[in-house]
């Protein structure tokens, strides 16, 4: 295992008929707001109205960037930047998805940040300062509810990049999985499909001697699959919101990723299909993992697939190599059952023109061909795209 720091600090209110707590958790940063929401499902389940009459009747001072686009723009950060420079904001309200939160973070870093805000996202780290955060989540998928991170997209560079730094992370997350009744059954299933690949992401990767993490994750994994199911079957069943609620945040707070020396592979992979298509990240992880997996599976990773077989989806198969086959068809089988289209042209994506320069982007953007759980270069990358 190697040497790591864990230190998240959020003030986590997990459960239902909490939010007569969010005056209180706001009044620690000041008065005036900025509310921070996407395309309407929050007024569409009332939890604007609720929201705004709480503020209203502790004296906030309320300001507004609604229209948060699932693969949140650069345009939006920019318009959100200009109101708290212009009206002083103490604290962001984030009430959506990750789209949202991850919008708020940067909004919040680019308060403080002079010259192009594109420029900001690029370097990929941010040491500054940032307005503080408060989160209201309502989909389980991310887990930038507990997490310094942010994913801002650039439709007009077609990039879409990962960044981040230790003031994005959300200073309080209130987690009530009654929000995410409403979600509907594709976000639900990208949602879910999202945290599993995290865990993934996490546990497929070289660095011996890590059995808290993976076991820990073997756990959240199991979870996922048990419960993601009973949430798309019965979308008001509070316990299987809740266990998906909990293991989103979980699944990439450090818990399962401290401690390891590798990087991940099928999201730079995936940020560049949402890059150039716009397609929902969830959706886009789901088609490529099995894929990705089949790809790498080799003399030094047939164990570790062979584990997650056992361990994850109950396999019993003594051969290593079997093993892994049926651990991969099992993820895949899974997928499907979930309603998750799984293969590139049913989400759109109807010719591999930009394959090529897809992977030189994923590439060029990540560790993936150095430190990934097997380096992956252009070709293999293409090669990945076009099995899909
Ligand atoms: O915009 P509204 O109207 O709120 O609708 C949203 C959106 O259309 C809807 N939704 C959210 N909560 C709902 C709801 N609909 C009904 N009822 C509710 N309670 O769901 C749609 C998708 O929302 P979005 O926020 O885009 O989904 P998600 O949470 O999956 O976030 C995806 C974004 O997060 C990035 C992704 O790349 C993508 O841009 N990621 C962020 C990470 C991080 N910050 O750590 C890590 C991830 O790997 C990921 O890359
Ligand atoms: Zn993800």
């Amino acid at each position: 295992m190697e040497n790591f720091t864990f230190n998240v600090s959020t003030d986590i209110r997990f459960g239902k008929d909490r939010l007569g707590e969010l005056p209180e958790v706001l009044n620690q940063f000041g008065k005036r707001v900025l509310l921070v929401y996407g395309g309407g499902s929050i007024k569409r389940s009332g939890l604007y109205g609720k929201i705004m009459d709480l503020m209203k009747e502790n004296g906030n001072e309320v300001f507004e960037v609604s229209g948060v686009d699932p693969n949140p723009r650069i345009e939006t950060v920019e318009q959100g930047a200009e109101i708290c420079k212009a009206e002083d904001i103490d604290v962001i309200l984030a009430v959506g998805g990750g789209s949202v939160i991850d919008c708020s973070k940067a909004i919040a870093g680019g308060a403080f940040y002079e010259g192009d805000l594109w420029e900001m996202v690029e370097k990929r780290g941010y040491m500054g300062d940032a307005v503080p955060l408060v989160t209201i989540l309502t989909l389980a998928a991310t887990g930038s509810e507990m997490n310094r991170g942010s994913v801002i997209t650039n439709l007009k560079t077609k990039q879409k990049l990962g960044f981040g730094g230790p003031s994005f992370l959300p200073k309080a997350s209130f987690l009530d999985p009654t929000l995410t009744f409403t979600v509907s059954e594709y976000q639900t299933a990208a949602g879910s499909a999202d945290i599993f690949s995290h865990l993934m992401e996490n546990y497929f990767d070289l660095t011996p001697g890590t059995d808290v993490q993976d076991g820990v994750a073997e756990g959240l994994m199991r979870t996922v699959i048990q419960n993601a199911p009973i949430a798309l079957k019965d979308p008001e069943n509070y316990d299987a919101r809740a266990n998906l609620m909990w293991a989103s945040s979980l699944a990439l707070n450090g818990l399962t990723g401290s401690g390891k020396a590798g990087t991940w592979s099928t999201h730079p992979m995936e940020h560049e299909l949402s890059a150039f298509y716009d397609i929902t990240h969830g959706i886009g992880l789901a088609i490529l993992t099995p894929r990705w997996m089949e790809h790498v599976l080799n003399d030094e990773t047939v164990d570790k697939l062979a584990r997650f077989a056992r361990e994850v989806f109950h396999v019993q198969e003594s051969v290593p190599e079997m093993a892994a086959r049926m651990g991969i068809q099992k993820l895949y089988d899974y997928f499907v059952a979930c309603g998750i289209p799984m293969t590139l042209p049913e989400v759109g994506i109807e010719d591999d023109s930009a394959f090529e320069e897809m992977a030189a982007q994923a590439v060029a953007h990540s560790k993936i061909d150095t430190i990934g759980f097997q380096p992956l270069k252009k070709e293999d990358v293409v090669a990945i795209y076009e099995a899909c």
